[in-house]
This record gives structure tokens, C-alpha cells and sequence, in this order.
């Protein structure tokens, strides 16, 4: 089969396409004909400096959509030629991936195999990001950070249904600022002195609720402005900053809650959980209209192409790899 390998860490040249023999699913697996395969940022990260990869070599791709190929030993509930969705711990930059069947959903109703790539990663860490980490409850603000990229635009929606009272954004550029105002926010500040023009529009009294994937300072300007008894969540470290951390000095003042969310770290310590919370996120787009827009398309031999973009920070909504539509 066709894949996309990464034989060192480095620029976005480093993807090959190489031949590889077809992987076989183990006991509680499938393997899947990959129909499109999702770009996320943690892909990025893993073939600049090797963000939860386990060695190399390795494929990239973290999600897929396609058929079932073949069904390994204890699986059920699964069909050889079923269309289906997965959220994979690595190879989905390939004509055939492997997957755990726990982390593999039949195509939610009402969606195309090319919809349903896109939400894997994005859709439930979403949903936990506004349900679970972020407890909101309706009528409280939110602010998130890229707003107009793959998360923020499944935030921006699932944040609205969720009854937030605003939904303000935060992006790099007036156009995507624009783009984003098309899912669910109410106001998207351009630039770094965000917390300047979010006191501004909350009138000095902050938001209830910050969702964070860029770290660093954004982090401590994300908790800064906080209005009392406010909650941040750290999902992301797009700034590549160091490791933050927030002692009582920071949060008693305002009685400050902090958290953080890994879909990947909730896949791996907690199947069933993820398994949960997936259903609950992919129940959104079946029947609540949330909807990740797709933006750009790329075979499977131009995947450096779909990370330069992302990289170069004009990228909004999700790119996919169009492995075998
Ligand atoms: N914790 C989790 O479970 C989880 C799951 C999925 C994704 N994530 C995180 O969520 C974030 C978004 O992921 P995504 O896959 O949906 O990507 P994306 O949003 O489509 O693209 C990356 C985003 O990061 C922003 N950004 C900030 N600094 C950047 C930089 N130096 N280079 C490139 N982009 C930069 C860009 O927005 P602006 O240019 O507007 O700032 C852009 O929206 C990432 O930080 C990712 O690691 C976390």
C-alpha cells in the first residue's frame, strides 16, 4: 500500500510517499481502505519533533474515514465493507489504516465518508472542552483561541448549542476573524492584545470560561482575564512555550479554576470514556447541524503541501488528505 512515512523529524519535506506492506488487524482491531484521512496541528508537532510518537519510522494521521477492510479476532459489531469513522493513534496518512475497534464508529447518520473524516479529533475534543473541562453553563461567556481553525470552528457551534451566552474568538488575521464569525461567534478579536479588546467588550468584567491552545503568554493573558469563579482549560501549545503553571497566588483572588484536556491522553488511559464521548460529540453533527467545514483537499502525495499550510497560519476549517474517495 501507498503511505505517507516520516524517516526523520524536520520540515514538512521530511513526508515521503513509500510503499509498505498492508498492516493486519491484531485482536480487537480493523483495518480500514482509507477514504479521506484528517490534517490535525499534533500532526504537525509529531513530524517536527516527534510529539507522541513512539520512534521512527512512523506514518502520521491521527484520523480516518473509509471501509472496513478486514476484521481482527474478537471484533464485533463491525462489518467487513461498513463505512466507518476512526480516531487512530498514528497511520492515517495511508491506503490502509489500523485502528482500535473501540475507537471506530459506524458513519454518522446523514454524513458523507468525506464529513465524517473531519471530525474524529475535533468534534470531541470540542464537546469536552464545553461539556466536561469547561462545565458551561448556559448564559456564561466563552473566549477561545483559533477560533477560525479546526477546533475553533467545532468550538464556536458546540459553545452556542451549549447555550453560551457570548462566544468570543481570537485569530491571527482580519479574514479569519471574518471566517470564524460563520460558526457560532458572536465577536472575534485579531491580534495579541486580545485581552485589551475583550475587557473592552465585556465591559471590564472578563469571561467565564477560556479555552487555550496556544500556551504560554496568550495562556496567562487567557487567565488574566477571567471573571470570578472563571475556569481555563489548556487544550494545546501551538506557541511551543514552556510548561505553564498557576499556584494560589495566581487563582484565590478570583477564585480561578485551571484545567486541561488530551483526547490522545483520554484514548489511551480511558477507551470506554472516549468511546462515550465521541458518540455524545458525533449525536452534534447527526442532528444538531454542527458542521466542520472542509477547506482544502490534497492527495495523499502532497501531505507536505496540507502541513505547509497550517503552518503558515492561512489555513481555516479542516484540510483533508483525499486518499481513495
Ligand atoms: N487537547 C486535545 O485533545 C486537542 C485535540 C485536537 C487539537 N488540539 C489542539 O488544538 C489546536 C488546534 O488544532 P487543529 O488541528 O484544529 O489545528 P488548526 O486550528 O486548524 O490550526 C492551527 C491553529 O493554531 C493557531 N496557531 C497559533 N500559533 C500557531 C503557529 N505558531 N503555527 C500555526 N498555527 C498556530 C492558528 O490560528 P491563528 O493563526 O488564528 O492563531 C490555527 O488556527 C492545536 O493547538 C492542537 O494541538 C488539541
Amino acid at each position: 500500500m501507498r503511505a505517507v512515512v516520516v524517516e526523520q523529524f524536520g520540515t514538512p519535506e521530511v513526508l515521503q510517499l513509500r510503499d509498505l506492506p498492508e498492516p493486519l488487524p491484531g485482536p480487537g482491531q480493523v483495518s480500514i481502505s482509507t477514504g479521506y484521512a484528517g490534517v490535525n496541528f499534533a500532526e504537525i508537532l509529531a513530524r517536527s519533533n516527534g510529539y507522541r510518537v513512539s520512534g521512527l519510522p512512523f506514518v502520521p494521521g491521527l484520523e480516518a474515514a473509509g471501509l472496513v477492510r478486514a476484521v481482527g479476532e474478537g471484533v464485533t459489531g463491525l462489518q467487513v465493507g461498513q463505512p466507518v469513522v476512526a480516531l487512530l493513534s498514528g497511520g492515517g496518512y495511508a491506503e490502509v489504516a489500523l485502528a482500535e475497534a473501540a475507537q471506530t464508529f459506524a458513519l454518522p447518520d446523514g454524513l458523507e465518508l468525506r464529513d465524517a473524516a473531519a471530525l474524529p479529533s475535533v468534534l470531541p475534543t470540542a464537546y469536552a472542552l464545553v461539556h466536561h473541562a469547561g462545565r458551561l453553563r448556559a448564559g456564561e461567556s466563552v473566549l477561545v483561541q483559533g477560533a477560525a481553525g479546526g477546533v475553533g470552528t467545532a468550538l464556536g457551534q458546540v459553545a452556542r448549542l451549549a447555550g453560551a451566552g457570548r462566544v468570543f474568538g481570537v485569530v491571527s488575521h482580519p479574514d479569519k476573524a471574518a471566517y470564524a464569525l460563520k460558526y457560532g461567534y458572536d465577536e472575534v478579536f485579531v491580534g495579541e492584545d486580545f485581552d485589551r479588546q475583550l475587557a473592552e467588550a465585556t465591559g471590564g468584567r472578563g469571561v467565564d470560561l477560556v479555552l487555550d491552545s496556544v500556551g504560554g503568554d496568550t495562556w496567562r493573558r487567557g487567565v488574566a482575564s477571567l471573571a470570578r469563579y472563571g475556569r481555563a482549560v489548556a487544550f494545546g501549545n501551538s506557541s511551543n512555550a514552556e510548561a505553564w503553571s498557576s499556584g494560589f497566588a495566581d487563582l484565590a483572588p478570583k477564585a480561578l479554576s485551571v484545567s486541561a484536556f488530551s483526547i490522545l491522553g483520554l484514548a489511551a488511559a480511558d477507551p470506554q470514556a472516549l468511546r462515550a464521548l465521541t458518540t455524545d460529540a458525533f449525536a452534534l453533527a447527526a442532528t444538531q447541524g454542527v458542521h466542520l467545514p472542509i477547506t482544502a483537499e490534497f492527495p495523499l502525495a502532497d501531505a507536505a503541501d496540507a502541513h505547509r499550510l497550517v503552518e503558515s497560519r492561512a489555513s481555516t476549517g479542516k484540510l483533508l488528505l483525499t486518499v481513495n474517495p
